[in-house]
């Protein structure tokens, strides 16, 4: 039903990793420059333009699986205790997305030394080449000392690196890093403020014709993201994306606009990537700063899908869902004749999912209470009336929908916890 809808996978790739890098000023570009890194010693290797695509792919996502800030930073240290947990976190969400089950195998495997060829195996599994080479990219990415000059800084990393040769890397790969490492642009691209659009340029990814499958498995790896940073919303996603599909049904949208509802409500809450997940977690009020921060989320959010050619209507439907109809909302203080009805849909059915779930503070509400919050919001002039109706008049269908993507997303979190626990 989405045929149509012609998504560059770097751009829905790259918007991603972006927003997983903001939690941090420490992180801005790591993604990328480990992506850009892998790249060029993939294609100094002579590997084929698919493989270094992969790489490219895995080095934008690698650290996917590492979800609070702590574990965040401690992957910038050259070397770590357990690893090996955000590795695996980061393969399990992956493999989900059929279309990158060679991409999670090479993640999955990114912290694996190579041990004079024993890191060709791990745990009895085969580590893929790729995964080496992300493993190079990485330590190459986080000995930059980003306050000081990258060209005063080649032959020190270049000590460290080759010091560890055989050790945790293979020695194809550490000589393939030297001959890049004498030409100064390879520096000057990795810690160039435009890594982005040079990646783009330099290993073209394809455009690829997001089948409905595609943009729905994708957008849904992404919610998961987005929501396992803590228990308090690890199924918020999938629940708004079951909720406002099902009112859009309702309210007559289409299939194919239904597809869409459901890919927004997947995504509404990107920006929340960078909202360290020590403050969804808290326990007890959030400070002003912490509310404040908390406040960007819709925001991020708008600006991150922004990046993402073909998305426009899925973008309105699924950042606008703080605005309210009375413009008191943020941060765009739209008012009702401004909003379109997809968001105002959504608006909807994030407060509902919200109201119902459990959180750090407070216990979800029933029912019932959940209904009257809704209806006094919209006697407010907060929500639109006519979607609360559509819920109420609805509220079994609706609300069993909401259920049964939740509970289906509850057992996919705790299968992760305990995964990538062992
Ligand atoms: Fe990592
Ligand atoms: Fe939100
Ligand atoms: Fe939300």
């Amino acid at each position: 039903m989405l045929k149509e809808l012609k998504i560059p996978l770097f751009d829905l790739v790259s918007c991603l990793s972006n927003a997983m890098d903001m939690v941090n000023p420490l992180l801005v570009d790591h993604h990328k420059q480990v992506a850009y890194i892998a790249f060029r010693i993939a294609r100094e290797l002579g590997f084929s333009q698919e493989q270094q695509q992969e790489l490219v792919l895995a080095g934008f996502l690698h650290d996917i699986g590492a979800l609070s800030s702590a574990e965040k930073l401690q992957a910038l240290h050259f070397e770590f205790d357990n690893p090996q947990k955000h590795a695996e976190l980061g393969y399990l969400l992956l493999k989900m997305h059929k279309p990158f089950s060679s991409i999670s195998l090479i993640i999955r495997y990114h912290h694996t030394p190579w041990q004079n060829g024993k890191g060709t195996e791990y745990n009895g599994h085969p580590v893929p080449f790729g995964s080496h080479i992300l493993y190079l990219a990485d330590r190459v990415a986080i000995s930059v000392d980003r306050r000081r000059e990258i060209l005063d800084q080649v032959s020190g990393i270049m000590d460290k690196i080759t010091s560890k040769t055989g050790e945790l890397f293979p020695a194809e790969l550490v000589d393939a890093l030297k001959s890049l490492a004498d030409k100064e642009y390879f520096w000057c691209d990795v810690t160039s403020n435009n890594i982005g659009p040079i990646i783009n340029r330099v290993a073209t990814l394809p455009i690829i014709e997001q089948g409905v499958i595609d943009l729905l498995s994708l957008a849904r790896v992404f919610a998961h993201i987005i929501d396992f940073r803590s228990r308090f919303t690890a199924t918020h996603s999938s629940g708004v994306a079951a909720t406002a599909t099902a009112l859009a049904r309702f309210a007559m949208f289409n299939e194919r606009e239904c597809d869409m509802m459901t890919v927004a409500g997947y995504l509404h809450d990107l920006g929340k990537l960078a909202v360290p997940a020590e403050v969804l977690e808290k326990p007890g009020k959030l400070t002003d700063e912490e509310y404040n921060l908390m406040r960007h989320h819709t925001y991020l959010t708008y600006r991150a899908l922004q990046t993402i050619n073909g998305l426009e209507t899925i973008n309105n439907w699924a950042s606008f869902h703080h605005e309210r109809i009375n413009g008191n909302g943020y941060p765009f203080h739209q008012t009702g004749e401004e909003l379109p009805l997809g968001s105002r849909i959504m608006a909807v059915a994030d407060v509902f999912t919200a109201i119902t779930e459990d959180r750090p503070y407070r216990k979800g509400m029933s029912d019932q209470s959940a209904i009257h919050v809704l209806q006094q919001m919209a006697d407010g002039y907060a929500i639109d009336a006519n979607v609360v109706t559509l819920l109420r008049e609805h509220f079994d269908d609706i609300n069993n929908a909401r259920k049964t993507a939740q509970a289906a997303s509850k057992e996919e979190y705790e299968h992760f916890m305990s995964a990538s626990n062992t």
